[in-house]
């Protein structure tokens, strides 16, 4: 495998909504986090992703672009932009946007211009079609629920949107669109930009020509992944993009991409493939239902493990993945993996000692370092992500009364990564003076950096190690060792070994409440790091609940 200067990066993602607030308006901006980039880098980031900070209607978050060439006045301009480039080149960090290019808003001008008259050459910048006798012209789903088709005013067209109304999506089909979207991202990537974080990118092929599929729920439509896996070509236009973009910038491209088999793994990561790297979000999608979220089951750790121990091994001699435990799209990663009963410091270091430890890119999403946990909803009125209220509806709509829909529906809510980064103890966490645009878990007094930047003991102390380990002692046995899973039939024991030549490190995690005995024939051996202490005796090694450890053996 080619070396590339991101193998040995760590990595973490911003949502710049709710990371701090420079000027008290209740909204986290650019200025903010320029304040902050040292809390970054002491704690070991090089790579910094920032969800999209575009001119926006944020009918989505920003997943909704208005217009690429211009930061929406919420976060502040291009010069505040072109300054955080600057701080972050300073201390050798690297700068990541988010490309949001399968659809844009609405409110973009081409999308205004294609509605205000068909016969423009706007309108076939997206995909727009006849209805069928008043009605949509397929039955395809949008992601967020509903039909993914809306009629445009006054006429019987309709347009597509795979995502919500506000995003129309854009006609890859049309050589002027992908023209127009490629000097896009070629000027972002002349500013200095280190590359992107794509979003949604695989499904810019659609199935031509729209059709019907079976329908999968009671509503009589059909997913928008069962369109995406009908659909060929993806990969052609995905090595276009990156031999005309990425490639001439030697830019990092990863990909938000879910409709894969590990077998076809090389064609999207590694030298051949058409991106740098992919997130893996395996583990995220343990316990899904077709049904929508209100039928999602919590995953097991022995689940867990499987998982990740397939995936780590699918990527190895191919390329290397992201890692993540959660991001903007996903609950918090400690309250969804670890039993609701065991959430607790020595739990969360065991999963964060998984995590760091694994092959791959890490992944860190604001907050995660502290230990963030899920915010407890009492109304679907708290809801601001409109994912969320739409799988509410679909709960509903199965017959689910609200207390039942509002309680499954929640658990994989959005807004428990994007409630406000906790930094102190102070009123709203200290993310703002004003009054934060969404409300803060009320846990900031006791979870916040403030508590754990100088205690050797917190999670954000134990982060720091674990990034000083993948830096110093374990580089290159983390880096580009191999991921060999041992003690596999041990019930809820997930350990495995990172092997590069001859040096080897040792990962164990005794992920459940119960203590374990393990046979243990190492005579010489270093302990690393360990979230509590253990006992060795008689080639015997044994854990209380929830101990993890990183030896270095021979
Ligand atoms: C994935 C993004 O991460 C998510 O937040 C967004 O809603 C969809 N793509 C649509 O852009
Ligand atoms: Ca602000």
């Amino acid at each position: 495998m080619k070396k590339q200067w991101w193998h040995d990066k760590i990595c973490y993602q911003i949502y710049p909504k709710s990371f701090y607030d420079s000027n008290g308006d209740g909204i986290g901006d650019i200025q903010g986090i320029i304040t902050k980039l040292d809390y970054l880098k002491d704690l070991g980031i090089d790579i910094i992703w920032i969800s999209p900070m575009y001119k926006s209607p944020f009918a989505d978050q920003g997943y909704d672009v208005a217009d690429y060439y211009s930061i929406d006045p919420i976060f502040g301009n291009l010069d505040d932009l072109e300054s955080l480039l600057q701080e972050t080149k300073k201390r050798s960090m690297y700068l990541l946007m988010d490309l949001v290019i399968n659809h844009c808003s609405d409110e973009h001008q081409w999308f205004v211009n294609a509605t205000q008259d068909l016969t423009s050459k706007y309108a076939n910048y997206f995909y727009i079609e006849k209805g069928e006798n008043g009605n949509p012209p397929t039955n395809l789903r949008s992601y967020f629920g509903g039909s993914a088709w809306e009629n445009i005013k006054g006429t019987d067209q309709y347009y597509l949107h795979m995502y919500a109304k506000k995003q129309p999506d854009l006609n890859w089909e049309n050589p002027e669109v992908v023209k127009e979207l490629y000097e896009m991202v070629n000027w972002w990537l002349e500013k200095g930009l280190a590359g992107f974080r794509i979003d949604a990118i695989v499904n810019i092929k659609k199935d031509l020509p729209f059709k019907n599929y079976m329908p999968d729920r009671t509503d009589g439509l059909s997913s928008p992944e069962e369109m995406v896996r009908n659909a060929n070509g993806v990969l052609e236009m995905l090595h276009d993009l990156k031999a005309n973009t990425f490639d001439k910038y030697n830019a990092i491209a990863i990909a938000e991409m879910f409709e894969y088999d590990n077998d076809n793994l090389g064609l999207y990561i590694g030298d051949k493939g058409c991106f740098s790297t992919i997130f893996d979000f395996d583990t995220s999608l343990i316990g899904s239902s077709e049904k929508g979220w209100y039928a999602r089951t919590k995953p097991t750790m022995n689940e867990y493990k499987n998982v990740f121990f397939q995936n780590q091994l699918a990527a190895q001699g191919i390329g290397f993945m992201c890692n993540i435990i959660e991001n903007h799209d996903q609950p918090r990663g400690v309250s969804r993996y670890l039993p609701t009963a065991d959430l607790h410091d020595k739990s969360k270091k065991l999963l964060a000692t998984i995590f760091m430890m694994a092959r791959g890119l890490p992944f860190i999403y604001q907050g995660q370092e502290i230990g963030m946990e899920n915010t407890v909803y009492q109304s679907i009125l708290q809801v601001d992500d409109v994912y969320t209220i739409g799988e509410y509806n679909t709960a509903l709509e199965a017959g689910l009364d609200e207390q039942t829909a509002l309680k499954n529906v929640c658990d994989y809510c959005r807004d428990h990564t994007r409630t406000p980064m906790q930094w102190t103890a102070n009123k709203h966490g200290g993310f703002t003076t004003g009054t934060p645009w969404l409300s803060v878990n009320d846990n900031y007094k006791w979870i916040n950096v403030e508590n754990q930047l100088d205690n050797n003991d917190s999670i954000f102390s134990f982060y720091k190690k674990l990034i000083t380990l993948r830096k110093g002692t374990l580089k290159s046995v983390l880096v580009d060792g191999e991921f060999i899973p041992v003690y596999e039939q041990e019930n809820n024991v997930i350990a495995f070994i990172r092997q590069k030549n001859k040096e080897k490190a040792l990962i164990i995690a005794n992920s459940q409440n119960n203590h374990v005995i393990l046979p243990f024939k190492y005579t010489t051996y270093d302990i690393l790091l360990s979230n509590d202490n253990m006992k060795i005796h008689d080639e015997k090694l044994y854990l209380t609940g929830y101990t993890s450890v990183i030896f270095k053996i021979n």
